[in-house]
């Protein structure tokens, strides 16, 4: 996953460059500033001291002395003074010239506090989505891992309206159906496993004897799932009845061909793809050459998500994984809750799943 959002303190983290938000003199302050040169020692001062200070907006490179990571890459950010002063072109450009500096490094992995969200004002969710603006638009033409390192919890926002709207979409969907959506599941698996008792009337009159019928699930054999989406008919065994070969030859497109089939529906190229599903390029290579391979649940999703799938379709391809949405997870409600909006932007996604505690999609 190229870019991650994760909770930690950068001091510690082992990747090749850590970004340090600065002050213009570089010679150390509060703050990440104040942690980074407290545990990178005092041979980190002469080097900044070296460097003849930085403009707001650009960046400057030392080595990471005592700390775990190679390079640390100090950035000024912008004070905040109400958005009228050029605040945001300049903290576009604090996360630039970083990038930059760590490609011209050959860094392979470059780890961000919020710049300026702390005692330079910056108002958090606007500061979260321009760090996020910044590195996603990078990282379509770099292949680099790169994350946003959250210290604390107070220190993250995402938009006030995005978060009460999706806490009202959860609080809808996922305590409401929380109970039947065990029902569900249990007609999916009547469905799947083909017992006739369990199947509702309608289907059970369209099943030729003798052929189980597969159905995603849908209004009609599982009245939670909104659209009705019936699979075709397909010549489905039952693991008693047909024999090795039988059921080879009935599997259906695998989750990779699916996958390969709708890129090329849409027009799009691989790296187009995977990139816009913050995967890297080694996985999708991975999925690519073996039919047979069997991603992680928030690997389909992302790549669902690339795809732009409207639910049903989102459900078929998750079925091919193995997988389906449950209202009674919170990720999947989330997911749910951009797929019907409509919102595929999955590092807005990955912001919101962030901000409600849930793991985030991509590898
Ligand atoms: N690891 C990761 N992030 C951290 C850490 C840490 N150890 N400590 C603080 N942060 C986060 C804060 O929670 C905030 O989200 O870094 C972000 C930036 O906050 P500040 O460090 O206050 O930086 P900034 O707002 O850019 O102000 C820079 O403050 O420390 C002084 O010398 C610095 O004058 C400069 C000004």
């Amino acid at each position: 996953m190229p870019l991650k959002i994760i909770r930690a303190d950068i001091t510690q983290l082992k990747c090749d460059a850590i970004v340090n938000a600065a002050n213009s003199s570089l010679l150390g302050g509060g703050g990440v500033d104040g942690a980074i040169h407290k545990a990178a020692g005092p041979g980190l001062l002469k080097k900044c001291g070296t460097l003849g200070g930085c403009k707001t907006g650009e960046a400057k490179i030392t080595g990471g002395c005592k700390l775990p990571c190679k390079y640390i890459i100090h950035t000024v950010g912008p004070r905040w003074s109400g958005g009228t002063r050029g605040e945001e072109a300049l903290l576009r450009s604090c996360y630039r010239s970083s990038l930059e500096l760590a490609k011209r490094k050959g860094c392979k992995s470059v780890a961000f506090p919020l710049i300026s969200s702390g005692a330079y004002g910056y108002p958090k969710d606007q500061a979260l989505v321009i760090a996020v603006e910044e590195i996603a638009a990078f990282l379509l033409e770099n292949d680099m891992l790169v994350y946003i390192v959250i210290y604390d919890k107070q220190s993250y926002r995402i938009s006030e309206n995005l978060f009460s709207d999706i806490a009202a979409f959860i609080d809808d969907n996922y305590v409401e159906v929380h109970f039947e959506s065990n029902r569900a599941d249990a007609i999916y698996d009547s469905v799947y496993f083909d017992s006739q008792a369990d199947l509702p009337g309608d289907a059970q009159k369209e099943r030729a004897p003798g052929k189980a019928l597969r159905r995603a699930p849908s209004a009609k054999n599982a009245p939670f799932f909104g659209e009705a989406n019936a699979a075709p008919e397909t010549a489905v065994f039952s693991p008693s009845k047909a024999s090795l070969e039988d059921a080879l030859k009935s599997m259906d497109e695998s989750f990779s061909e699916m996958l390969l089939r709708k890129i090329d529906e849409k027009g799009i190229t691989d790296a187009e793809c995977y990139k816009k599903a913050n995967i890297d390029r080694k996985l999708f290579s991975k999925i690519r050459n073996d039919r047979l391979y069997k991603p992680s649940k928030s690997t389909a999703l992302a790549f669902c998500i690339a795809l732009e799938l409207p639910l049903p379709e989102v459900r078929d391809m998750l079925m091919k994984a193995g997988y389906a949405l449950s209202r009674s997870n919170k990720f999947d409600v989330i997911i749910e809750y951009f797929i019907t909006n409509k919102n595929y932007n999955v590092f807005e996604i990955n912001e919101a799943l962030f901000a409600f505690d849930q793991a985030l999609l991509g590898a």
